[in-house]
C-alpha cells in the first residue's frame, strides 16, 4: 500500500517524500512541475507528471498504484499573486482538489492529509492563533485553503472520508545536509531572499513596512521547520489510519519573529552584513501571525525538532551555499523578486 503525495516535487511536498522514503514507506508522486522541480524528487518514489485537475491522469494513477491516502500539498500559494489573480488560485487549487476527492472517492481511499494555511485566519483577533479562531481570510489564497477545507468536510459526511487540515505558518530551512530545499522563482520568501542577499546574488534586502502595530513595527511570523512539517503530515496520516476523527491543527513553533530579528539572526548565522533597507507594505500582510500548536503536539504527538531561528536558518544558509542557482544550478539564472505593483 502506498501513500501519494501531490505536489511531491514542491518545496514541502518533496521533504514530506523524502521521510517517508526514509521510514520505508511506498510513496507515488504527482506534480505537473509547474512550480516544482523533478531533481528534488527522491528517486525511490514512482513519480508521474500531471495535473490535479486532469481526471483521466488521476484515474490512470489511481488504477496502476494501490494508493492507500494521500498528503495534499499541491496549490499555488503566493498571497500577493492571488491579490491579482484570484481566478488562476480558484481553478487550480480548487478544480484540483475537487478532482483528487473524486478520484479518492472513485478508488475507495479513505484518507487525506492536507497542506492548509495560517491565511486561513485573516487578521487574528488575538495571539496565538487557536484552530477554532474566527476564519475571515483577508486574499483569495487563504481563501482557496479554507474551502478545500470545507470539501474535505462534505466528503467525510457523505462518504466517511476522513481529513487532517494542517495549518502551517511560515515553513522554513531544508534538509540538514542541503540536498533539498526551497527553490522559487520568482521568490517571494524571507528567508531565501535574505540569504541570497547574503550570498552576493541579490544587492539587498528590502524589509516590507515598518509601521505595522508590533514592538519594532515590522511584521511577526511564526517560523517552523520543514523536516518538522514532514513529520506532523506522517503523524497525522498515522493518526487517521488509527481511526480518529477528522481535524485541524495548526503547526508552528508558538514563538513569533520579526523581520528584523529574522534579519539580525541571518547575520549572525552567515556572519554577513547582509545590505536592507525599509520599503513599502506589501499588500495583504497581516501584522503578525503566531500558532498555538498545543493540539498537533498532544493529538498528532507532534515534537518539533528545530526550536529556534538561527538553526532553521543555518539549514537554508547551508543548502543556498550548496545550490545558489537551485535545483537546475543555472549560473546564469536571473533572480526576480515578485512585482506587486502590476
Ligand atoms: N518580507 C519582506 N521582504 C521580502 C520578503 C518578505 O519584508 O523580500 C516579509 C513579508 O512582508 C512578511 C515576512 O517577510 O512580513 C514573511 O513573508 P513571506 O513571504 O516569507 O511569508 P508569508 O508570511 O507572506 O507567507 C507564508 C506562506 C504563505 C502563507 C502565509 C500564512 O508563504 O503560503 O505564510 O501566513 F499563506
Amino acid at each position: 500500500m502506498a501513500i501519494l503525495v501531490a505536489g511531491g516535487a514542491g518545496y514541502i511536498g518533496s521533504h514530506i517524500v523524502d521521510r517517508l522514503i526514509e521510514l520505508g514507506r511506498d510513496v507515488v508522486v504527482i506534480d505537473n512541475l509547474s512550480t516544482g522541480h523533478r531533481e528534488s524528487i527522491n528517486p525511490k518514489a514512482h513519480f508521474y507528471e500531471g495535473d490535479n485537475r486532469d481526471a483521466d491522469f488521476l484515474e490512470s494513477v489511481f488504477s496502476k498504484e494501490n494508493i492507500e491516502g494521500v498528503i495534499h500539498t499541491t496549490a499555488y500559494s503566493l498571497v500577493g499573486e492571488s491579490m491579482q489573480k484570484p481566478l488562476k488560485y480558484f481553478d487550480n487549487n480548487l478544480i484540483g482538489m475537487v478532482r483528487l476527492l473524486e478520484a479518492m472517492h472513485d478508488h475507495d481511499v479513505k484518507y487525506i492529509v492536507f497542506s492548509s494555511s495560517a491565511a486561513t485566519y485573516g487578521i487574528p483577533k488575538h495571539i496565538p492563533i487557536k484552530e477554532s479562531d474566527p476564519k475571515e481570510p483577508i486574499n483569495p489564497y487563504g481563501e482557496t485553503k479554507l474551502m478545500m477545507e470545507h470539501m474535505m468536510k462534505w466528503c467525510d459526511e457523505a462518504y466517511g472520508m476522513k481529513w487532517v487540515a494542517l495549518r502551517y505558518f511560515n515553513a522554513a530551512g531544508a534538509k540538514k545536509d542541503g540536498s533539498i530545499g526551497e527553490d522559487h522563482n520568482p521568490e517571494t520568501h524571507l528567508i531565501p531572499i535574505i540569504l541570497q542577499t547574503a550570498l552576493g546574488e541579490r544587492e539587498k534586502l528590502q524589509i516590507y513596512g515598518d509601521d505595522y502595530n508590533t514592538p519594532d513595527g515590522t511584521n511577526i511570523r511564526d517560523y517552523v521547520h520543514v523536516m518538522d512539517l514532514a513529520d506532523a503530515h506522517i503523524e497525522a496520516m498515522d493518526y487517521l489510519m488509527k481511526g480518529n476523527a477528522s481535524e485541524a491543527f495548526n503547526l508552528g513553533s508558538s514563538t513569533g519573529f520579526s523581520n528584523k530579528q529574522m534579519l539580525e539572526s541571518a547575520r549572525h548565522v552567515t556572519d554577513k552584513a547582509i545590505p536592507a533597507e525599509i520599503g513599502p507594505r506589501r499588500p495583504g500582510d497581516p501584522d503578525s501571525l503566531v500558532a498555538d500548536s498545543t493540539n498537533a503536539r498532544e493529538k498528532l504527538g507532534w515534537q518539533p525538532k528545530y526550536d529556534n531561528v538561527d538553526d532553521i536558518i543555518a539549514t537554508a544558509w547551508t543548502w543556498t551555499q550548496k545550490h545558489p542557482h537551485g535545483f537546475d544550478d543555472q549560473k546564469d539564472k536571473k533572480l526576480t523578486n515578485y512585482d506587486y505593483e502590476k
